[in-house]
This record gives C-alpha cells, structure tokens and sequence, in this order.
C-alpha cells in the first residue's frame, strides 16, 4: 500500500470519526446529561474512548478536555485504554476476597508482568459479587465463571486463552 493510500485512509478515518462525533452530539442535543450518554456510545463503538474523539467531542460541545476528562475519570466504568481480547474479571465480592481473591488478582498481575494488569491480550478487572458466592473465590473469563480457584490455577486459565 502506498504512503498517499494509507494518509488517505487515515484522514477517511478521521472523518468518519468527525461525522460519527456529530451524529452522537445531535442525536444528544439538549438532553441532560448528555456527555456521559455519548461517552457511553463512543465506549460502546470503540471498547474505549481514544484521545483523538474526546478532542473532537471537546470542539463539538464546546467542553473542555479537562472536563471530559474530569468525567471520564470519575466512572470507573470508562476506559482510556483499549480493551485486551480476554477480559477477565475477579471477583471482590465478601465471600470471594474473603476467600482469598485478593491471592488471584496479585498472581494474575504477576503473570501479565503488566501495571493495572493490562497487557494488550489481556483486560484485568475487579468487579463486585458475580452472584456465584458457593463458587468463591471466582473469576469470569470471557463470560464464563471459574470458581473454588487457587493461585496456581492462573497461569492455566491464561494459558488456555492465549493465542485464541
Ligand atoms: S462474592 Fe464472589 S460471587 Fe459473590
């Protein structure tokens, strides 16, 4: 491909994401709360909410990129990176942390040798009671529920995810 293909596509890319910008703004117009609803649109469009479309929502709205940012960063729920290709998610609900899921998390950090626990392949979470406290200390993978785990069941549940 060539570098005037490629630039052109780019720019197709950005437009494209300009239009969508502009779209979602309308589509919000006067309603309450507005930003936090299209911040949701956007997650839900790009698994996370890129710098370069909060700077086009920032000239759209007329907001400023602190105050997004100020936003953003006050739900836990929004993302400023990409998603990896696995979530997993433990559970630090009572019984689970009670049962040792503290334990998971730190040995699933170790093993993605990443902060946060974000190694591109892998999203690490916590997240509350999953509703399968008999199972505790659990962790979903992709949708689906590990329970009764232990440490040394990690490497076994990443290895298993790895390169699918
Ligand atoms: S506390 Fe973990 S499933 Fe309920």
């Amino acid at each position: 491909m060539s570098m005037g293909t490629e630039l052109g596509n780019l720019l197709d890319w950005v437009e494209g994401i300009r239009r969508r910008v502009r779209e979602l703004a309308k589509e919000w117009e006067d309603q309450e709360g507005n930003l936090i609803m299209i911040l949701h649109a956007i997650q839900n469009e790009f698994g996370y909410i890129p710098r370069g479309v909060a700077s086009e929502l920032s000239k759209e709205l007329g907001i400023s990129m602190a105050r997004i940012y100020e936003v953003i960063t006050f739900y836990h729920y929004f993302r400023l990176t990409p998603p990896g290709r696995h979530t997993i998610q433990v559970c630090m609900g009572t019984a689970c942390y009670l049962k040792g899921a503290m334990d998971l998390q730190n040995e699933l950090e170790r093993q993605l040798k990443a902060t946060g626990g974000r190694d591109g392949e892998f999203h690490l979470e916590s997240v509350r009671c999953i509703g399968c406290c008999g199972m505790a200390p659990a962790v979903v993978v992709d949708g689906e529920t590990h329970g009764r785990l232990c440490p040394n069941d990690m490497a076994g549940i990443l290895k298993e995810k790895r390169g699918k």
